[in-house]
């Protein structure tokens, strides 16, 4: 009897040291599952909130673009047409031949930035927050006067880390009259119809350098146009092309069209800007009015803002806006201002 009790008190002790391994074994093992869980989860999570190099976060809906551009970019008919072609042609195959360079030209206002931005804020999921978009300012981020060999390495340190990072990146040039030669050649290789040079491939990336240069004789052309009674529509690329040409052999001063991005084909496209007319300004000042909330705002109204801004080519003959949509939403907001003070 005496036996038999210590038995069974040592069997339940047995069964009791047992099942406090199995408490920490199934503890353990609870724990585990939800930390490669809450692991496999967190990587879940960063996969879709982390921008990554694929079409998640870059692509192109064509639809989407045009009708973006349509809506916001006023009398600007070649550029948008022409940025949308390329652009499709660039997209559509896995390989594209070579890089897409586009130049914009025109004077101020016209709309080169305007275009840059709908086009990055459509391919690009985050925008102009996204890594894979890289902004060069001529003034601000090569401003010596004498184009140095840190300054060479520092740019071509750029392009090739990123496109390492990313093919579909996408560089854009501001000022980019303002670069000397030196520089502007350094991209040469990466414009190019290279298949790969040390193993990267440059095909797939976009590059856009943007330049008032050519304004002042785009301006012209479009004042004789004018005079001989054209309508904008009537004017196409091959015009414009010969004048940005022209510009180049004209602008002693400038390095961009000295550099050999011009002289050997390298840019795609050479996208002009017309000088905007009265009607596309009243465009620009309604969007504006719109977006400040300012709705059903009265014709008279309108005219009063368009009064504040600068045409040419004389007081009489207010044909094209001297600064484009540039500074129409300070009238906007100095004339709608005024009636609430
Ligand atoms: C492009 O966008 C339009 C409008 O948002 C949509 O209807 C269409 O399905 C999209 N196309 C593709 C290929 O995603
Ligand atoms: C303005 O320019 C037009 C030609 O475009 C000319 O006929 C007119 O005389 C000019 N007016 C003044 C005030 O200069």
């Amino acid at each position: 009897m005496h036996r038999n009790y210590q038995l069974t008190i040592r069997s339940f002790f047995k069964l009791f040291l047992g099942s406090e391994y199995l408490v920490i074994f199934l503890t353990s093992l609870g724990c585990a599952t939800l930390f490669f869980t809450g692991w496999i989860v967190s990587i879940k999570v960063h996969n879709i909130y982390d921008e990554n190099c694929n079409e998640r976060w870059i692509h192109l809906n064509t639809t989407e673009l045009k009708n973006a551009l349509h809506a916001r970019v006023y009398g600007e008919h070649i550029a948008v047409k022409t940025v949308l072609n390329h652009l499709n042609a660039h997209f559509i195959t896995e390989n594209p031949p070579k890089a897409l360079v586009f130049s914009f030209h025109g004077g101020p206002g016209t709309g080169k930035t305007l275009i840059t931005k709908i086009l990055v804020n459509h391919l690009y999921k985050k925008g102009f927050k996204s890594q894979f978009v890289h902004m060069v300012v001529a003034t601000r981020d090569f401003s010596h006067e004498q184009t140095t060999d840190q300054d060479k390495i520092k740019l071509r340190k750029l392009i090739e880390d990123k496109i390492k990072q990313c093919g579909q990146s996408i560089f854009i040039f501001d000022e980019a009259d303002k670069l000397s030669p030196d520089i502007l050649n350094i991209l040469k290789p990466y414009l190019d119809h290279h298949e790969h040079i040390d193993n990267i491939d440059y095909r797939k990336a976009i590059f856009i350098f943007l330049s008032n240069t050519a304004g002042p004789l785009l301006n012209k052309h479009m004042i004789d146009f004018w005079r001989d009674g054209k309508t904008r529509d009537e004017i196409n690329l091959k015009d414009l092309e010969n004048i940005i040409a022209n510009t180049a052999v004209n602008t002693a001063g400038s390095g961009y069209y000295k550099s050999d991005l011009i002289s050997h084909h390298l840019i795609t496209a050479f996208i002009p800007f017309l000088p905007i007319e009265k009607e596309h300004v009243v465009h620009c000042i309604k969007h504006h009015l719109v977006a400040k909330g300012h709705y059903d705002t009265p014709i008279n109204k309108i005219e009063e803002i368009a009064q504040q801004l600068q045409f040419y080519p004389n007081e009489t003959d207010k044909m094209f806006s001297a600064t484009g949509c540039k500074r129409v939403e300070e009238k906007v907001d100095f004339i709608m201002g005024e009636d609430q003070s």
